[in-house]
């Protein structure tokens, strides 16, 4: 049944003179998924891909795109396999429709009706008489996944397709990830947001200095996840650090800590509540409860060695990372 999957690639490697890109990553993605592959910047997701694409050569290991590969199948390895790395580039000058109909020219033409559909699919078919060049960047990487769909591939591969949206670019790429994966396409994406893969893939690799450092589904993550945290103000902290204490001797697992100007609080879900409910019967006042990370952000920081520059929150204390070296389970 391997022969089945989509990407099937083992124990691939390779450096750039002497940084180690990636290392003996294994990822296997079968049909009908879609795959997140996370990690901080400089993780090597790009590499990753690159090397699925046939951009450039593993140092080591073996890659298959339904049970084709470079050294057996050429360029036919791609059949079936669109997509794009880092961001699309477009004539600028040219319509978005102008755009799509030069690229399917230069790909040995498309079906008729072919262009009207996808710009349909991508939410752009209203806009695409317009010249490329004032688009906004998510119009762009919308365009970009038209211009994969051209090729009618039954694999989508997206390298960080929400990078540099805004908010509304986000949630409109995410949609239509989620409506093509609905419609059967298997997607290969690359993200470094934790909340992005949870919210549209099934199973993810998350890497972290070229290495995996977890590969299963989004439930078995959420099983590793660990306690999430709070952070909590109050106009008294001793005496709300008295009453954790007192707390968390009923309660394992809880941890009340000194952090900046109040305290932040780890334990298992409801325990927040908890103690906040005996805050108020012992009279101290509070001025703010903000969860610091949600539990998958905390394990991705965790399994990711703290290595992001671009950790979930600001509030990216390694020492709640050290705090839980179980990692759970908790949920
Ligand atoms: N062509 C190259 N020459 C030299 N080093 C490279 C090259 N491409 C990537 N690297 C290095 O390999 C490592 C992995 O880079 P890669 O671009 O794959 O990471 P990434 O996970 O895609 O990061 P980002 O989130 O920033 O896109 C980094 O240390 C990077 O500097
Ligand atoms: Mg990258």
């Amino acid at each position: 049944m391997d022969e089945m999957l989509a990407v099937d690639a083992r124990g691939v490697s390779k450096s750039f003179g002497p940084v180690p890109a990636v290392v003996d990553v294994t990822l296997r993605v079968a049909p009908g998924e879609v795959y997140g592959v996370l990690g901080p910047n400089g993780a090597g997701k790009t590499t990753m891909l690159r090397m699925l694409f046939g951009l450039i050569r593993p140092d080591a290991g073996s890659i298959r795109l339904f049970g084709r590969s470079w050294d057996e199948h050429g360029v036919r390895t791609l059949d079936g396999v669109a997509g794009f790395i880092e961001s699309p580039r477009f004539y600028p000058y040219l319509t978005g429709r102008q755009n799509l109909r030069g690229l399917a020219r230069l790909d040995g033409g498309a079906r008729p009706g072919l262009i009207e559909e996808v710009l349909e699919v991508v939410d752009l078919a209203d806009r695409a008489d317009r010249r490329v060049g004032g688009w906004s960047y998510g119009m762009r990487q919308r365009l970009g996944v038209a211009a994969s769909l051209l090729r009618e591939p039954r694999l989508l591969v997206l390298d960080e397709p929400a990078n540099g949206l805004d908010p509304a670019g986000i949630r409109d790429m995410r949609a239509l990830v989620r409506r093509l994966a609905d419609g059967g396409l298997t997607v290969l994406l690359s993200s470094h947001h934790m909340d992005e893969v949870e919210e549209i893939c099934d199973h993810v690799t998350i890497m972290s200095h070229g290495r995996v450092g977890f590969h299963g589904s989004i439930a078995d993550l959420r099983a590793m996840a660990p306690d999430p945290g709070h952070l909590l103000r109050t106009d008294d902290d001793e005496r709300a650090l008295a009453l954790a204490d007192d707390l968390a001797r009923e309660r394992p697992g809880l941890e009340v800590s000194r952090h900046d100007a109040g305290l932040r609080i780890v334990g298992p879900e409801g325990v927040a509540t908890e103690l906040v409910a005996a805050l108020v019967r012992g009279g101290v006042g509070l001025r703010e409860l903000t969860p610091t990370r949600t539990p998958l952000e905390a394990l991705f920081f965790m399994l990711t060695d703290g290595a992001s520059e671009t950790a979930p929150t600001d509030d990216a204390d390694p020492a709640l990372v050290g705090a839980r070296p179980d990692g759970g389970p908790r949920r």
